[in-house]
């Protein structure tokens, strides 16, 4: 584990990299995919898992449907997250390294990476924006909710922490699985917007400590391709909430058949 001395942000007492955040057991496909029981333990990674992150990030890449969903980091920025400018959350099996998630904090000009500035935040409030960075399980692994448990570390810990009062994410609309992860999570889509280099993203956001709240019943639902109606309802004071799928099977996505419901807030935006 890392020394907690190379980690600006780690004297917090709950930012503890000697013991597991979480351990149990998930169901893992082996080769004949039938399902193995595997213990795990999340934890905090230190820089000596680099290479095992470009690996399982090599892999996910290499497995991808569609490669413009995911970014990816080369090593020398992976590292950053380990500690220096954020924290990694893995999941590991012995050795074995399943998942990660990785957590930023973006400089206040970081015009890439500073979500806060692509949703308008006043630039006093810049320096408490966090980033959910990138998010990766083992295609062995999926289906355990690893993602969804790993955030709610990851948003847990940035709390504890108390530094940073918002946190943001970007999402493909092409990326159902992690789409729906997030705003099970508690984010919300704030913008449709391109990002690094011409990719189409949506940004979403949390405030850490006044949750946004929504008119009931007011709610409307566009199709998750039908982008120029999503970017007027966005412009409009509707928010991405929800995603559904009109018809079953969501391992075989059809996006026609996906509906993104948009809400309003109850109260006026607060840009903060
Ligand atoms: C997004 C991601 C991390 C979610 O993984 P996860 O936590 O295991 O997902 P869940 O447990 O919530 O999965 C829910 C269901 O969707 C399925 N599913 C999840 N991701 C899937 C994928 N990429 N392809 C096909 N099915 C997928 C799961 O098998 C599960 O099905 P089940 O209910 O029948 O068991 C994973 O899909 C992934 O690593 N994707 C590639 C990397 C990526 O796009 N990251 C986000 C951008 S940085």
């Amino acid at each position: 584990m890392m020394g907690k001395s190379n980690m600006p942000f780690s004297r917090d007492k709950s930012f503890s990299t000697d013991k597991p955040v979480q351990s149990g057991v998930i169901l893992q496909k082996n080769k004949d995919s039938g399902l193995i029981e595997v213990q795990y333990e999340i934890r905090i990674l230190d820089s000596s898992y680099l290479p095992q992150i470009m690996e399982l990030q090599q892999l996910i890449i290499e497995n991808l449907l569609r490669k413009e969903t995911l970014q990816p980091f080369p090593a020398d920025f992976m590292e950053e997250h380990l500690g220096r400018k954020g924290f990694v959350l893995g999941v590991l099996s012995g050795k074995d390294l399943l998942a990660f998630r990785n957590v930023y904090f973006p400089d206040i000009n970081d015009t890439e990476w500073n979500l806060g500035i692509d949703l308008d935040f006043p630039s006093r409030i810049l320096n408490k924006v966090a980033n959910l960075q990138m998010v990766c399980v083992h295609p062995s692994c999926r289906g355990n909710s690893i993602a969804a448990t790993m955030n709610r570390h990851a948003i847990r810990i940035i709390k504890d922490l108390g530094i940073h009062d918002h946190v943001c994410a970007t999402v493909s609309p092409y990326n159902y699985w992690n789409i729906k992860i997030l705003l099970e999570c508690g984010f919300i889509i704030k913008k449709l917007t391109k990002k690094y280099g011409g990719k189409l993203r949506y940004i979403v956001h949390q405030n850490l400590h006044s949750p946004m709240s929504f008119e009931s019943g007011s709610s409307q639902s566009v199709v998750l391709t039908n982008f120029i109606k999503q970017h007027e309802m966005l412009s409009n004071g509707w928010y991405g909430t929800d995603l559904n799928v009109r018809k079953e099977d969501v391992r075989l996505p059809c996006y026609e058949n996906m509906l993104l419901a948009f809400s309003r807030q109850t109260e006026p935006l607060n840009a903060g």
